[in-house]
């Protein structure tokens, strides 16, 4: 762990709870909280303005060479602009829902986010949240949680926040990858969420983190 700061990681499919989880832990304990699809979703944002094909990827590492990607953090949530643009809404769109497990399965893009992921580290708590953040990003941290629900809770749960997500397709790209790929981090405690409400959901995770040696709210 980086100078004494603390990460917890958050891993898990597709609208499995990681980002309410993470937003939550955030606000009550005042980690920063990285979003770390939301980089992801930025580059591949990115390569859709540029009218690059996200499965050309000897163009996506050419044009990632030339991207400035500014990371930073606004009311203790991590931001991404790139070339001094903030995509916005345009991250969740269903064109970029589309094209990112493409984007982010190449090593390149994985190992330019990684490297910005880790700095966070260097200046505060964290609670980050992704695909393989106990498994790539921080795998000594003692901190970890893979959230898991029913496939069919996580398709609703798109339905409802009125956006076109074709959740398992994703899942199948990121868990098929051969670099960082989805899966459970060795020592990582499993919280299926699909029972849950927000409230129940938040305190078992900190029932686990504590579990796991974490002291929250010190
Ligand atoms: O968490 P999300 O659904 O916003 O992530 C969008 C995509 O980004 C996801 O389908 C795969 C990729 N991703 C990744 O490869 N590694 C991460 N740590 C986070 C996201």
């Amino acid at each position: 762990m980086s100078k004494g700061h603390v990460a917890i990681a958050i891993d898990g499919p597709a609208a499995s709870g990681k980002s309410t989880l993470a937003r939550e832990l955030s606000q009550r304990f005042g980690l920063i909280m990285v979003n770390s699809g939301a980089m992801y979703r930025a580059v591949t944002w990115k390569i859709i303005q540029l009218g690059i094909d996200p499965a050309d990827e000897a163009s996506v590492i050419e044009a990632l060479g030339k991207m400035d990607l500014h990371c930073g953090v606004e009311n203790l949530e991590s931001t991404i602009r790139i070339d001094g643009q903030d995509p916005g809404e345009e991250l969740r769109s269903e064109a970029v829902n589309l094209a990112v497990s493409a984007v982010s399965a190449i090593p390149e893009v994985r190992r330019r986010l990684v490297e910005l992921q880790r700095g966070y580290l260097d200046f505060a708590d964290v609670v980050m949240e992704g695909r393989d953040i106990g498994t790539v990003v921080f795998p000594d941290t003692p901190f970890k949680i893979y959230v898991d629900a029913d496939a069919t809770v996580r398709e609703e749960r798109r339905v409802v926040a009125g956006e076109i997500d074709a959740v398992a397709e994703r899942d199948r790209q990121d868990s098929g990858r051969a670099t960082a790929p989805l899966r459970i981090a060795d020592g990582a405690a499993i919280l299926d969420t699909s029972g849950h409400t927000i409230e129940t959901g938040v305190a078992e995770a900190i029932r686990l983190l504590r579990e796991q040696g974490l002291e929250l709210g010190k």
